[in-house]
């Protein structure tokens, strides 16, 4: 995967040495690399080929790293650490880190554009790709969970709002994820609709474990510093129901994601239902 993202921003390319430097940075800083991973474990879940996912992966995990720079600028949540290096932002300052995110989102849509061009994968289902990489991190998904997550203030907000501003703000990118994979596999309606399902429980999951692990986990597992949601006072699932009761729900959209896949529709689910719950236990 690292080797993939190298690729990515190739060092010859015909670009700003800054920019490609900035984009470099954050791209390369590691990470967990889970949107990636869930692109290329859904393709071979419906044994679909590991190198037709890997453009895809790549332009997700572009996306994503472009809305992590973004997120810790000033204006936003104002974050000084992320992947355990000092952020986009105080390497390089506010202007090219915005230009750094801006080319990352832009570069992704060139990059699910190869799996058509170099591994084959049919144009109607890169076309797919590209209209749900549009929908599910644009202003109906992740950028207006974004907008929702910057205007929910503490006491104003209700349980309802807290779950639209996590459902697009983290667990849209997670979806796509799942049905990119699906579609380079050619999945019948169904196999996507199970795959969506799944990929809806993990990623609300997800981001509930985001909010515990602001409030209790260690910074040096985490690369980013605690306290971040507190510190912005963020409407979060903790703030909510407590501490027990989000760990509790954690749980239960695990196995509701477990469940959504294990009913014979998905032909190897094993590798998925993994990461469903590695995620359930992560600490980083
Ligand atoms: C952090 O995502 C931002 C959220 C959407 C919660 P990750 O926890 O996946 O960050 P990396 O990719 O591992 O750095
Ligand atoms: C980030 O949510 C969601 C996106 C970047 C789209 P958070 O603000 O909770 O992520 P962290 O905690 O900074 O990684
Ligand atoms: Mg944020
Ligand atoms: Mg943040
Ligand atoms: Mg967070």
């Amino acid at each position: 995967m690292a080797s993939q993202l190298q690729q990515a921003v190739p060092a010859d390319w015909n670009v700003p040495d800054n920019l490609k430097e900035a984009m470099s940075y954050s791209l390369m800083a590691g990470g967990k690399r889970l949107r990636p991973l869930l692109v290329i474990a859904a393709a071979e879940a419906l044994q679909g080929s590991r190198e037709a996912a890997l453009p895809v992966a790549c332009a997700v995990e572009m996306v994503h790293t472009y809305s992590l720079i973004h997120d810790d600028l000033p204006a936003m949540d104002d974050d000084d650490y992320r992947r355990g290096k000092p952020t986009n932002h105080k390497v390089f300052g506010e202007a090219m880190a915005i230009l750094a995110g801006d080319a990352l989102l832009t570069h992704a849509f060139y990059s699910v554009v190869q799996a058509s061009q170099k591994h084959g994968v049919p144009a109607e289902a890169a076309l797919a790709i590209v209209e749900d990489l549009s929908r599910y991190a644009g202003p109906a998904g992740m950028v207006g969970g974004q907008v929702a997550d910057m205007e929910g203030e503490q006491g104003m907000t209700d349980l309802g709002q807290l779950r639209y501003i996590h459902e697009h703000k983290t667990g849209d990118l997670i979806v796509f994820c799942l049905k990119a994979g699906g579609r380079i596999a050619a999945a019948s309606t169904e196999q996507l609709q199970a795959l969506e399902t799944f990929g809806r429980a993990i990623g609300l999951a997800f981001q509930i474990q985001d909010d515990i692990l602001d409030l209790v986990g260690d910074e040096s597992k985490l690369g980013k510093k605690t306290q971040s949601d507190v510190k912005q006072q963020k409407v979060t699932y903790p703030y909510f129901v407590g501490l027990e009761a989000s760990r509790a729900e954690v749980d239960r959209l695990t196995r509701q994601a477990r469940e959504a896949i294990s009913g014979g529709a998905i032909p190897r689910p094993e590798r998925l239902i993994e990461i469903a719950d590695y995620l359930m236990h992560r600490d980083r």
